[in-house]
């Protein structure tokens, strides 16, 4: 998952490059570099570097008088990470950038004897050296364009430059994100998405797959591959710059664990009605909520523990069956759904490609796929039957936080509303877990004052080399997500565990100072979770209780105990994703780790 930019127009492409991959490093920070044309002369210059966008600068000329260009971070699939495997590529007229994967560059090589011509280790050089074969044949850009697509397998975003048309940049993608954009009064964009022009303009459009985007200073010319002209649907960013920047915190992900409330107030709002789940501003009719027999829900990564939480929760209230499904398990499983089986596919940025690839095969199967996304159009939105959109603004950290939340919030909605279609739920029930939810932003602003004493407590934690996260129910469902959040960031091991499972096995790696953040929300099992508890406790773990006590000081429980605002227990996940994204936030920033660029992790994962 790379981001990529190109700019062509007026102002000085250096400084508008820089500025915006720096603003899409979360898509991937291990090597950066430019490819621009000075003063318009008919001449490529490069910039490269392993490193971050801020080590690309220290490389780059002090002045350029330059007007066009294209700019690359690199989230390294294809060979190490280094200068010469770093992106521009060039191959002869041409200067390439790519977010993707050319699944078979070997072939191509072969194919086409451009093996002599590579210097990297890397596909795109590969994409760069068959554009510029078919460039020197007829030097039409946009026929080697659709040439060299024409046997390209894989996802791509290209960004082209031909050294011999300054000035001008040509793009074209399949699968990858890519979005384009035009001021008369700036100039013309592409790039990954849109926070990295956000600055500049607010008007956009999705470039459509296997469309040869051509840009000037002049305009945005968008052809198909047979040379039909194609008209851009522009659409209007819904929030502005200072979303897409810190806002005076030290990371985007203290940021987006602040904004969590207001996140999900905006999202549900728009979907209650009268006191009761309402999606009909989706264009989600009631019918599609009717006649369900089973719902599975399919997502990765912190989306899919989103789904785990949505699926125990549709569960308990409706006895509905729930499956989730593992979004690259999915793909390659027997899907065992039909036509009265509802799909919830669940992605932050819409554009994870195993996601996108099991909502494709499930749509062979049923008519009833709905996505839950945050960026709007983007491609699992576009091709799900239905989506609601979160509004949780940007999502820039590489740890998901509020997206997480507003996920969990939506599909808590969509269980209203499946239990009120299907029968199990009363409109006053309904009402009331409605009230429930909507009271949550509430409760997750008490939590968040706990920052403090989280920050003190994860200084036991930062020398830990195992964590344990426990719970029963919902609890065990949250404790994954818990578990992802600090290993993701701080790198320690940790994981997820069913409370009532430990002492089957997993128990023996209980030792002293072994960190055990133990979940006790659902009454139910309340007391069997503290006895789970007081198993590692007497085995000198450190422990951590999250729970509605009011307090625990009892020593053969816990070493610290965070104690949340009492709410009925399906709703207390809220809360304690709060202190779970806490306690990996202040783990990692205790380590002296960057939590918002953890190594070898990227914000959007477009390679399966
Ligand atoms: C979560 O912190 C990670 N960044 C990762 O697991 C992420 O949730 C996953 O890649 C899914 O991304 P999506 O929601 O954009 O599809």
């Amino acid at each position: 998952m790379c981001g990529i930019i190109g700019y062509t127009g007026k102002l000085e492409a250096q400084n508008v490059l820089i500025d915006g991959l720096s603003r899409l490093e979360y898509r991937g920070y291990d090597s950066a570099g430019i490819a621009y044309f000075r003063e318009n002369i008919a001449h490529i210059s490069i910039r490269k570097t392993a490193g971050k966008v801020k080590d690309l600068r220290s490389v780059c000329d002090k002045v350029n008088p330059s007007t066009c260009g294209i700019g690359h971070t690199r989230w390294a699939t294809h060979g190490g990470v280094s200068t010469t495997n770093a992106h521009p590529h060039r191959v002869g007229q041409v200067a390439l950038i790519h977010n993707g994967i050319i699944e078979n560059y070997a072939a191509i090589t072969e194919k086409f004897n451009l093996g002599d011509e590579l210097q990297s280790e890397t596909d795109t050089e590969v994409g760069a050296a068959l554009l510029n074969h078919f460039y020197s044949q007829d030097h039409d850009p946009k026929s080697a364009i659709r040439k060299a697509v024409a046997e390209i397998k894989g996802s791509f975003a290209f960004g082209i430059l031909f050294e011999d048309r300054p000035g001008e940049i040509y793009a074209v993608r399949n699968v990858s994100p890519m979005v384009a954009a035009y001021d008369p009064e700036i100039g013309a964009f592409i790039a990954s998405d849109v926070t990295a022009f956000i600055e500049h303009t607010n008007r956009y459009f999705v470039v459509p797959e296997y469309a040869v985007v051509a840009l000037s200073p002049n305009g945005i010319e968008v052809e198909d591959l047979k040379g039909q002209k194609l008209t851009p649907e522009f659409m209007t960013v819904d929030w502005d710059l200072t979303a897409a920047e810190k806002d005076g915190y030290p990371h985007f992900m203290l940021k987006e664990i602040h904004e969590q409330p207001a996140a999900i107030t905006q999202t549900i709002t728009p979907r209650i009605a009268d006191g009761l789940p309402d999606f009909s501003q989706d264009g989600v009719s009631d019918a599609f909520f009717e006649g369900v027999r089973d719902v599975t829900i399919i997502a990765c990564g912190t989306a899919m523990y989103a789904g785990m939480v949505g699926a125990e929760f549709i569960q308990n209230h409706l006895g509905l069956p729930v499956t989730v499904s593992i979004a690259s398990e999915f793909r390659y499983a027997r899907p065992v759904i039909d036509k009265d089986s509802m799909v919830i596919v669940v992605s932050q940025s819409g554009e994870t490609i195993d996601t996108l690839e099991a909502l494709r095969l499930a749509k062979k199967y049923t008519d009833r796929t709905l996505s839950i996304v945050n960026v709007k159009a983007s491609s699992i939105a576009r091709e799900s039957h239905y989506v609601v959109y979160t509004h949780a603004g940007p999502e820039i950290a590489v740890a998901s936080t509020k997206a997480y939340t507003v996920q969990v919030a939506t599909m808590f909605l969509l269980g209203f509303k499946l239990g009120l279609a299907s029968g199990r739920l009363t409109e006053d029930e309904a009402r009331d877990r409605v009230a429930a939810l909507k009271a949550m932003p509430a409760h997750m602003e008490e939590v968040l004052a706990y920052e403090n004493q989280v920050k003190e407590l994860t200084s036991r934690m930062i020398n830990a080399h195992d964590a344990f996260y426990i719970g029963r129910g919902l609890d065990y469902r949250v404790a994954m997500e818990g578990a992802l959040k600090l290993k993701e960031i701080s790198y320690i091991h940790a994981e997820a565990y069913a409370a009532g499972e430990l002492k089957h096995g997993t128990i023996s790696l209980i030792e002293k100072g072994v960190p055990v953040i133990a979940i006790a929300n659902q009454q139910p099992v309340y007391e069997k979770m503290i006895s789970n508890i007081r198993e590692v406790k007497a085995r000198d773990a450190f422990v951590i209780l999250i729970s509605k006590d009011k307090a625990v000081h009892d020593p053969s429980i816990c070493n610290v105990h965070l104690s949340i605002p009492d709410v009925p227990d399906d709703f207390t996940v809220f809360e304690t994703a709060v202190l779970c994204q806490l306690i990996g936030y202040y783990t990692s920033v205790g380590k002296g780790l960057d939590p918002d660029q953890p190594r070898n992790l990227a914000k959007s994962v477009t390679v399966e």
